[in-house]
């Protein structure tokens, strides 16, 4: 299947806040992602399966950080590379909006997103303790956004 990334629509909120719910400790509500997806200085992408949301990913740029919001890819579409090209694909839109770098914040036991990242590049900057809300502590993750050139 040709996966083609495409920016979030409106009717894509509903489907990302019920992933955010299946998979996230501390998900993000259907008014929350209204809420960031209306501001300029954020953006979400998609890859679809005709009407179906499959992966998503959230981004905003604040000068030249684009700070990672959150990705997740649905179950049913895992293990196909979805959850690493989201990430790498959005990085022109990323520069484009001014950002030389990701930065993100993952949870320490989030062994599978840790992998998928340093297989991208990614550094592991340090351990921020108690960083979640249930007292989980984030592994701080960075990675630069080449330019092309
Ligand atoms: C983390 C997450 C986004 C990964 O999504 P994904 O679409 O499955 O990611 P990928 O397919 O790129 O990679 C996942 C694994 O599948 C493997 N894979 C990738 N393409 C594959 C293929 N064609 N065939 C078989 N395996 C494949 C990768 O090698 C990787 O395996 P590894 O962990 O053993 O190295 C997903 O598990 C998820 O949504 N988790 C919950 C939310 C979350 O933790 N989000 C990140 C924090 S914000």
């Amino acid at each position: 299947m040709a996966w083609r990334l495409e920016p979030a629509r409106p009717d894509d909120l509903a489907p990302i806040a019920a992933l955010e719910a299946a998979v996230f400790r501390e998900p993000l509500s259907q008014a929350e992602l209204e809420a960031l997806w209306a501001r300029p200085d954020v953006t979400y992408v998609v890859f679809r399966d005709g009407p179906r949301l499959a992966a998503y990913f959230g981004f905003q740029v604040t000068g030249p950080t684009a700070h990672v919001i959150s990705n997740a890819t649905d179950p049913a579409y895992r293990r196909r590379g979805l959850g690493s090209r989201i990430l790498r694909e959005a990085e022109p839109l990323a520069r484009a909006k001014g950002a030389r770098w990701y930065l993100g914040e993952v949870r320490v036991s989030n062994a599978e997103q840790r992998r998928i990242l340093a297989r991208l590049g990614w550094s592991e900057l340090g351990v921020c303790p108690r960083f979640f809300r249930d007292g989980e502590d984030a592994v701080v993750v960075w990675r630069l956004i080449e330019d092309g050139r």
